[in-house]
């Protein structure tokens, strides 16, 4: 048997994440500085260690209800209600094993072949991979550095086709750190009211939003029946390893979730269940912690990277920075893979999160303050080895 052959095309021939081909190259180098990977360097916070330990001591080791722990859920709605003035009921709420399993279960559950997703480009790596496997077919709207990597109604109009199912938004976004207001989703609301698209909204971000305060498109009543919220825990309490997201939406749309969910994951691990019930009850003077320090971290890398000539927005959300390599003449790959052969520093190529990110590249700062100067030092002399600084 030719077992290629035998496979799946569309799951076979899907692109390999542009992120993980690069750290294959830089992991089979010594001395490698890398500024490549978008998880906190902090430990989860003890207290929310402890409690799992109890769990095990306490032999909670079983599996939950496919929904989640109900005590979990309902402190998912008390932390909507306290940290964003939401209101939800714990009926609403499913636990996935990451906002990774969220992701899949919204396309699998709600796309029909050929239905189309609009995706806004630069955009985090995982989404449009899933639209394709589930059937759909992905719509880029390629955002723009000059307008804060919104999405305008002008762009959204023009994206919409009678194939459009669901509108996909990212903010605070992965790669670009890009935020949008309320005025700003004011605007894109009558579109989806209209063209009854389903929304949904990835703000496992939410909590590092640096210049004023996070808002959800779910707090827009006429559209609210449409948004499916999606969250999680690795990036707000440090939880990366603990596979803790979920999902809210209307009862109905819950319904197709967990329908699938039943099956494929039945529920996400129980131990971390009960720490994230720790986090989300216990976890707020962490967060504020760690995203002051990921503020100051932004503020030292924006200034060094405009210091050492490439121009760099100051994002203001996530922990992402997303400088124009334009300056260098080199394609986004090019730089990165000249980059780390010269000064060992690994970055991510800008075109890695679609075309729109060409001229880019992503460096993550959560990393220590040291780390960010060593690297910022070796890319000062890599530029300057090239020409590009005199
Ligand atoms: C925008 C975005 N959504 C979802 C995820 C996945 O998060 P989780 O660890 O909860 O699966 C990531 C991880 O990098 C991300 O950047």
């Amino acid at each position: 048997m030719i077992v290629r052959d035998r496979l799946n095309p569309t799951a076979r021939d899907l692109p390999k994440s542009g992120i993980r081909k690069f750290f294959d190259l830089a992991n089979t180098m010594e001395g490698v500085i890398s500024l490549g990977v978008g998880e906190p360097d902090f430990d989860t916070p003890w207290h929310i260690r402890a409690e799992a330990i109890y769990a095990i001591e306490k032999g909670y080791t079983f599996y939950t209800g496919n929904m989640g722990l109900i005590e979990l859920r309902e402190a998912i709605c008390d932390y909507q209600r306290r940290r964003f003035g939401l209101e939800f009921d714990a009926s609403q709420v499913l636990m996935t094993s990451g906002a990774s399993e969220g992701i899949d279960l919204v396309f699998r559950a709600i796309l029909e072949p050929g239905d189309e997703v609009i995706l806004v480009s630069p955009t985090y790596v995982a989404y449009s991979p899933l639209v394709t496997l589930a059937g759909g077919v992905p719509v880029f709207l390629d955002a723009k550095e000059e307008t804060g990597f919104k999405v305008t109604k002008e762009m959204l109009e023009e994206a919409i086709t009678d194939k459009t199912k669901m509108l996909f938004l990212n903010y605070p976004g992965n790669p670009t750190g890009g935020v949008m207001t309320k005025e700003d989703y004011a605007e894109l609301v009558p579109l989806i009211k209209e063209h009854e698209l389903f929304v949904v909204y990835d703000e496992i971000y939410a909590e590092l939003t640096y210049e004023g305060k996070h808002c959800s498109i779910a707090s827009f009543d006429e559209i609210k029946d449409q948004v499916i919220l999606m969250s999680g825990f690795s990036k707000a309490y440090a939880m990366t390893g603990w596979r803790m997201g979920y999902l809210i939406a209307h009862p109905d749309v819950i319904h197709a979730f967990l329908m699938i969910h039943q099956y494929a994951q039945m529920c996400p691990s129980t131990i971390s269940q009960y720490a994230a019930l720790e986090a989300a009850k216990n976890g707020d003077d962490d967060i504020e912690m760690m995203a002051k320090q990921f503020m100051m971290r932004r503020n030292f890398i924006v200034n060094g990277l405009n210091r050492i000539g490439l121009k760099c927005h100051m994002p203001k959300g996530a922990f992402y920075v997303f400088p124009s390599i334009a300056a260098t003449g080199m394609t986004s790959e090019q730089f990165c893979e000249e980059l780390l052969k010269d000064q060992k520093v690994a970055v991510v190529p800008g075109n890695a999160f679609g075309s729109a990110g060409e001229g880019y590249v992503r460096i993550s700062y959560a990393y220590s303050i040291d780390e960010i100067k060593e690297a910022l030092a070796r890319m000062e002399a890599f530029l300057r080895n090239k020409g590009y600084l005199k």
